[in-house]
Formats: structure tokens, sequence, C-alpha cells
């Protein structure tokens, strides 16, 4: 039998997931598992480059796990762990800055959008954040990165470092690719339509949470900015409008045609409302699972232990080779 091609991905347990991290990560890893290896990492150490109260960081890593195996990631099929739990993140890390360069970093996107947001805090890791993606990715010789658009910079650098190492050590790393879904839909802020959903956002109308209750989803979703027009139609400029039909789109499975026909001659505010239930019936059975698993840290934690020790001797072994490789002596 062909090995199956391996994926990595990681999320931050930064703040809280929105419904835009759910359909156009979580959900896709979710298909991707049945035919791939695949190993899913709650990116702690990264979380750490913009300021954290520790409590919170903790709090949302199981969290983060939990809506993972909430939402139909299977740890039976997937290797689920948390990167502060395998060492070899760190120490890779710091060998692949020093084979980074300053300028490749200055250029990140990431990086100039973060430090402006942060102007009091622009520390070294948000600087080298990249080269710790970099070695998440390659420890596990991982195919396939999937990721959101606004990863495949942070991509495109770790391909370069990787075959700057291979050139001069030989083969080493495998040159991962961006897996970045040709269907995926952007979802857009309901406060803004023309801008990402962020969970980072200052207005809280702006995203739905995952773990927004049920009236709270029905609030923001019917609060959504639209233009003034009042059919439901998909069209070039109706952004606040076209983001709904594709959050609908997402959670209803129906086409657009299929919800253009729906509505067809309904309005703009009965559209809204079945929109809005429609997103808090789907998510009804993920919020129960979610507090299930949360109420069963026993659990959580023997899942956190098994993946890190599945990703440990996977990472070990890429760490080693590196070590030999770069002439670091061994005992
Ligand atoms: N930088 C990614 C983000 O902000 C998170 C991340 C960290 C990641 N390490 C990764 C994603 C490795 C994919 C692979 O979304």
């Amino acid at each position: 039998m062909e090995e199956k091609k391996r994926i990595f991905s990681g999320i931050q347990p930064s703040g809280a997931l929105t419904i835009g991290n759910y359909l156009g990560a979580i959900q896709n890893w979710v298909k991707l598992q049945e035919d791939y290896q695949s190993i899913f990492c709650v990116v702690d150490m990264h979380a750490l480059t913009v300021r954290q109260v520790p409590a919170e960081l903790r709090r949302r890593t199981y969290e983060t796990l939990a809506i993972y195996i909430a939402s139909g990631i299977d740890p039976e099929k997937c290797t689920l762990f948390v990167q502060s739990h395998v060492p070899c993140h760190a120490e890779l890390a710091w060998i692949l800055n020093c084979y980074t360069m300053f300028g490749e970093l200055s250029r990140m996107t990431q990086f100039k959008d973060k430090s402006a947001k942060h102007a009091d805090n622009v520390n070294a890791g948000l600087f080298t954040y990249p080269s710790l993606m970099a070695a998440d990715i390659l420890l596990y010789q991982a195919d396939l990165v999937p990721v959101g658009i606004d990863q495949k910079q942070h991509i495109e650098l770790t391909r370069d470092v990787a075959e700057r190492f291979n050139g001069i050590y030989g083969q080493t790393f495998t040159i991962p690719e961006g897996f970045i879904p040709e269907n995926s839909k952007k979802i857009m802020s309901l406060s803004d339509p023309t801008k990402k959903m962020s969970k980072s956002d200052e207005n809280p109308n702006g995203f739905v949470a995952l773990l927004d209750d049920r009236d709270t989803i029905i609030r923001k979703l019917k609060r959504a900015t639209t233009d003034s027009g009042s059919e439901v139609v998909f069209a070039e400029g109706k952004d606040g409008i076209n983001n709904l039909i594709n959050i609908y789109s997402c959670f209803s499975g129906k086409t657009i045609k299929e919800i253009e026909r729906e509505f067809e001659g309904k309005g703009y505010g009965f559209f809204k409302a079945a929109v809005a239930e429609t997103v808090a019936d789907s998510l009804a059975p993920v919020h129960a699972e979610f507090d299930r698993l949360m109420a069963d840290k026993p659990y959580l934690e023997s899942v956190m232990k098994n993946g890190a020790s599945q990703a440990f001797g996977m990472a070990r072994k890429t760490l080693s080779k590196v070590y030999r490789k770069v002439g670091f002596t061994q005992i």
C-alpha cells in the first residue's frame, strides 16, 4: 500500500475561535483526516509572541483541543498535540533561525501588521515567528500544510529555508506545499464585510465565536451589516449579503443558486433570521460535545499525552538528523 501523504497544521490558542476558523480550517481538516496522515497542533508557543494572561492561555489550550475533537477531528485517526509538549519545536526553530535571513523575516506582512498593532511589544519572538512555524512543519516532514491564504507567505519562507538547508547539507527536509482549498470561502467580518472575520477584532459584533451561545449567535447574525438593497442575490459589491450567503451555504450545504431561489422575494430580514437559526442549530451539537469534553479534563490530558508522545517520536528523528548534519557532537 502506498503511504499516505502527511499533513500538518495548527491553530493558536490566543483568542476565541470564530466560525471563520471553523469553516475555513477545522471543517476542512475533518475531511482531510480520512485521506492523509494528519498531525494537528495547538501552537501555544506561537501565542506567546503576544502578551497572554497565563490562566487564560492554559484554559484556551484545553478549549482549542476540545474544539478540534468536538468538531469531528478524531484522536484515533490523527496526532493531536500541544506544541510546548514537544521540545523539538523550540530546538529546531533555533537552528532554522541561523539559516533564515533578517531581510526575509522583515518582509513578512504578518510581522509588519502585528508589530504595528502591538507597538509596545515588538519582541524578537514576533520577528522569528516564521522560523518556529517552519520548525513545526519541517519536523514532521509534512507534504501539505492546510492553511488560510494569510499564511501563504510563511509557507513560502518555510520552503525557501528548507531548500537552503537541503542545498547545504543534502536531503534533510521534505519541501512542503501550502494547501489552500479552492472552494474554501473566505468568511468576512459581520460589521465590515470588506475585512476578514477575525478573532482579534475589537468589535465583538464583527465575528461569531464558535462558542458564542445561541442567543448571541442569532443576535450577531441578525445585526450583520448589509447594503441598502433587498434581494438575496450574490453579486459584485454586495459584500455583506455575499458573506451571509457564503456562511449559509457552508452551514446548510446548499449552493448559492439554491439559496437565491429559496429566498427569492423574501428580503434581507427574513434571510438573516434563517442564516442565524441555521448557524445556531449547526453549532448546537458541537457545543454539547465541547461542554462534555471540557468537563473531562483527564480525557483531554490523555489525548495530549498520547499525541505528544507520537509527535515526539516523529520529531526527534528529524531533529537528530539535523543535529548530525550541522556538526553537533553526539554522545
Ligand atoms: N501561523 C499560523 C496562523 O497564525 C499558525 C501556525 C503555527 C501554523 N504553526 C503552524 C499553521 C504550522 C500551519 C502549520 O494561522
